[in-house]
């Protein structure tokens, strides 16, 4: 059985990016810009993917890429010195045993858009009498790209680089060479050791397969649309085709039953069930998953958190790392960091930060509170100013609230403490020792009334003042 390999060539130095990171590395939609041509090349049946890159970039693209792909199914080749595609290829083809029928799909790793639907034409063009078949594509311009040159049956025989075209016939080609190549391995294995560098770049050119193969056997070009095989090499460029993934993951949840109002924006990895609801400026990104029946309202940002069914995350909250359970009622304006975990129906509204607690079912923080390092049971009611005190500038301590507590507004709870089941803690007090359950805890000096002293007061104060002026 002939078996599919691919090579996806990103040993470029993707200097026009300006950065400190390798070009295919950056992220778009949440996956790294070389996952979506590896991703096409298993998606098609590859057998294994060897991905080319240079000695700086190696480690950088093999950890981003392990983050999103089973390391099983890929292996790296070192490029030492960047002498071309031709060479690219060689190095990625030294990496795996071939036999004479088995196929070769080659890729570059800055080419996002390009998907294995996309790629399917070019397998079915792999006709026995084919030994090799690649993609064009004709741009508006079609400068700078290699050209496609056929013989007068219309047959592929060459391809010739921008730097090398020396006829105005050649110049006036309109069909460009997309890099995206599918060779047998019996016609391409040749053609690689035939290679020269003997061009006008002093590379080793793999577009010059294209004329060792069609000497021996026949060759298919096939069209692609311009969008599908755009690159990046930019900043810019980056940003046109994220966009454009950022359109193509929003098409796919709607087809899925979400509904999207205005631009939401949603990384590759998230996950949405039907009948969720995003708002504009909702940005969902990492290991985030959204439970049937939810809305995410305006400019909200949730990170790598799962967030239950028929949820009501209000504007302008922001979750990361966290967990929300059904029904539970969010902002706006909340902060759930790190570790949260949010029971079933609970609600925590305007400006409340919670940190590695837990609020059980039905618990509700709805204004103004810090819960950091806490466990909240369920039912319990957090007044309004409620403040965890779980950090003494040394250490964190946890605190534990039992289910049905109330604590009136503006309390501290200086952890560690306990406060049991059914316990009540008065408005405005301090708790520093634990509260047994179905007690009563109040630590606040006595209000004193002084009849008649409102006037009195009065009008010594605004003479103070008087005086204060006077000296100005
Ligand atoms: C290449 C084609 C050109 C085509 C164009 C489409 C050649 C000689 N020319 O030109 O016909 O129209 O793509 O975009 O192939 N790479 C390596 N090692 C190297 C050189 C390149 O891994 O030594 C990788 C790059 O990282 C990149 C890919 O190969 O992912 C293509 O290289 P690039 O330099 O962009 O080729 P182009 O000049 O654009
Ligand atoms: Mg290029």
């Amino acid at each position: 059985m002939s078996k599919l390999i691919a090579i996806v060539m990103a040993a470029g130095h993707g200097t026009r990016m300006k950065s400190r990171l390798p070009k295919v590395v950056h992220p778009a939609c949440g996956r790294p810009l070389v996952f979506y041509p590896v991703r096409a090349a298993l998606e098609l049946g590859a057998e294994q993917v060897v991905v080319v890159v240079n000695p700086q970039s190696h480690q950088a693209v093999q950890e981003g890429l392990a983050a999103h792909i089973d390391e099983g199914q890929i292996s790296f080749a070192i490029q030492e010195v960047p002498q071309g595609t031709g060479d690219a290829a060689r190095v990625g083809l030294a990496r795996v045993e071939l036999n004479a029928e088995d196929r070769v799909l080659i890729l570059s790793g800055d080419t996002p858009l390009l998907t294995s639907e996309a790629l399917q034409p070019l397998l079915d063009s792999l006709a026995t009498e084919v030994g090799l078949s690649f993609m064009y594509f004709c741009p508006q311009d079609p400068h700078g790209y290699g050209r496609v040159v056929r013989n007068q049956k219309g047959q592929p025989i060459s391809i010739i680089e921008q730097r090398d075209i020396r006829e105005p016939a050649h110049e006036a080609i309109s069909e460009v060479n997309a890099g995206v190549y599918l060779g047998r391995a019996e016609y391409l294995e040749p053609a690689l050791r035939k290679l020269t560098n003997e061009n006008a770049q002093k590379e080793y050119y793999l577009t010059d397969v294209v004329a060792h193969v069609a000497a021996c056997s026949g060759t298919a070009a096939v069209e692609a649309s311009a969008t599908v095989l755009s690159g990046v090499n930019d900043r810019m460029q980056l940003r046109e085709v994220e966009q454009e993934l950022f359109a193509r993951i929003a098409r796919h949840h709607a087809e899925n039953g979400v509904s999207m109002v205005g631009t939401p924006l949603i990384d590759d990895t998230v996950q949405l069930s039907t009948d969720v609801r995003l708002e504009d400026g909702v940005r969902l990104r990492g290991r985030t998953s959204l439970g049937a029946g939810t809305w995410v309202d305006v400019g909200t940002v949730i990170t790598d958190s799962v967030v239950g069914e028929d949820a009501h995350v209000k504007p302008y909250c922001v979750l990361t790392d966290s967990r929300v359970g059904n029904g539970v009622q969010l902002g706006p304006f909340a902060h759930l960091r790190p570790k949260s975990v949010l029971g079933d129906r609970v609600h925590v509204g305007n400006f409340v930060e919670t940190k590695n607690s837990e609020l059980k079912e039905g618990a509700k923080a709805n204004h103004l509170a810090y819960l950091g390092d806490a466990e909240v049971g369920s039912r319990s009611n957090l007044g309004a100013g409620t403040i965890v005190c779980n950090y003494d500038g040394f250490m964190k301590r946890r605190t534990k609230i039992g289910a049905d507590v109330f604590v009136g507004s503006d309390s501290q709870l200086i952890a560690p403490v306990t406060l049991g089941d059914g316990a009540y803690v008065a408005t405005g007090t301090t708790v520093t020792n634990d509260v047994p359950e179905g007690a009563l805890a109040i630590g606040r000096s006595r209000q004193e009334n002084k009849p008649g002293y409102a006037e009195p007061l009065r009008d010594r104060l605004r003479s103070q003042a008087e005086v204060e002026k006077s000296k100005k």
